[in-house]
C-alpha cells in the first residue's frame, strides 16, 4: 500500500516550517510512519546543492541554472528519500515541492511552464503531491515575519514584485488543480492556520487503510 504525499507551499515567512512540526506530531500521533523533508534539500546532495543555490555571496546565477539545480535536488530527494518512503506505506511531508519551481523559477522568474512539466516528468518521475497546502498571505507581511530570522538568502533578497509574481502563480497553480491544493489564509493568528491545515490532513487520514 502506497503511502501518501503531503507538500507545503507558500512564499518567506508564510508559516510552512512552523506548520510542518505541528503537522508532524499530529501524523504521528494518528500512528502513521511519516518521513519529513525540505526543498532544496532532504538529502545530503540536496542539502549542498541548497548551501550553494542559496548562498547570498554567490552573485548573478541564471534562470536556467536556478531551475536545474532545483531540478537536481528534487531528483535525488524523489530517488534517495520520497519514492522507497511511499513505498513502504510510510507518509511524507515535504516543506516545498515541484510547485515551488512552477512559482520561482516559473512566476519569478520567467522560466516556460512546459519546460518545467517536462522537468518534472523526468527529474520527479511525475510523482505528484495527495495534498499540496498552499499558504497565501499579502507579500509584505511575509517578508517582514522572514525578515526577524536575520540575514536574508540569496533568494529573499529578491525585490517586492519578483515575490508578487511568485504569489500569483502559486494562486493560479491552486486554482488550476483544486482537487489536489488547499488554500489557507496564512495572514490569520497561526492556531487559526495551524488548524485549518490539520483539518485538511484529516481528510486523508479518514482514508488512510494501512
Ligand atoms: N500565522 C502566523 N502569525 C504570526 N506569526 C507567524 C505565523 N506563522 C508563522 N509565523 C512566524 O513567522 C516566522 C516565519 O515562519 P516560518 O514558519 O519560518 O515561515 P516559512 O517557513 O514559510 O518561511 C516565524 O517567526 C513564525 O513564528
Ligand atoms: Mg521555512
Amino acid at each position: 500500500m502506497k503511502g501518501r504525499l503531503i507538500t507545503l507551499e507558500g512564499g518567506e515567512g508564510a508559516g510552512k516550517s512552523t506548520v510542518l512540526q505541528t503537522l508532524r506530531e499530529h501524523i504521528e500521533s494518528s500512528g502513521i510512519r511519516l518521513q519529513v523533508t525540505r526543498e532544496p534539500g532532504g538529502t545530503a546532495l540536496g542539502e549542498a546543492i541548497r548551501a550553494i543555490v542559496l548562498d547570498p555571496e554567490l552573485g548573478t546565477v541564471c534562470a536556467e541554472s536556478e531551475l536545474l539545480l532545483m531540478f537536481a535536488a528534487r531528483a535525488q530527494l524523489v530517488r534517495e528519500l520520497i519514492r522507497p518512503a511511499l513505498e513502504r506505506g510510510e507518509w511524507v511531508l515535504a516543506d516545498r515541492f515541484t510547485d515551488a519551481s512552477f512559482a520561482y523559477q516559473g512566476g519569478g522568474r520567467g522560466q516556460p511552464g512546459a519546460r518545467i512539466e517536462d522537468l518534472e516528468v523526468w527529474a520527479a518521475e511525475g510523482l505528484r503531491p495527495d495534498l499540496t497546502i498552499l499558504l497565501d498571505l499579502p507579500v509584505s507581511l511575509g517578508l517582514a515575519r522572514a525578515g526577524e530570522r536575520g540575514r536574508p538568502d540569496r533568494i529573499e533578497a529578491e525585490r517586492g514584485e519578483f515575490f508578487e509574481r511568485v504569489r500569483e502563480a502559486y494562486r493560479r497553480r491552486a486554482d488550476a488543480d483544486p482537487h489536489r491544493f488547499r488554500v489557507i489564509d496564512a495572514s490569520r493568528p497561526l492556531p487559526r492556520v495551524t488548524a485549518d491545515a490539520i483539518a485538511a490532513v484529516d481528510a486523508l487520514v479518514a482514508d488512510w487503510k494501512p
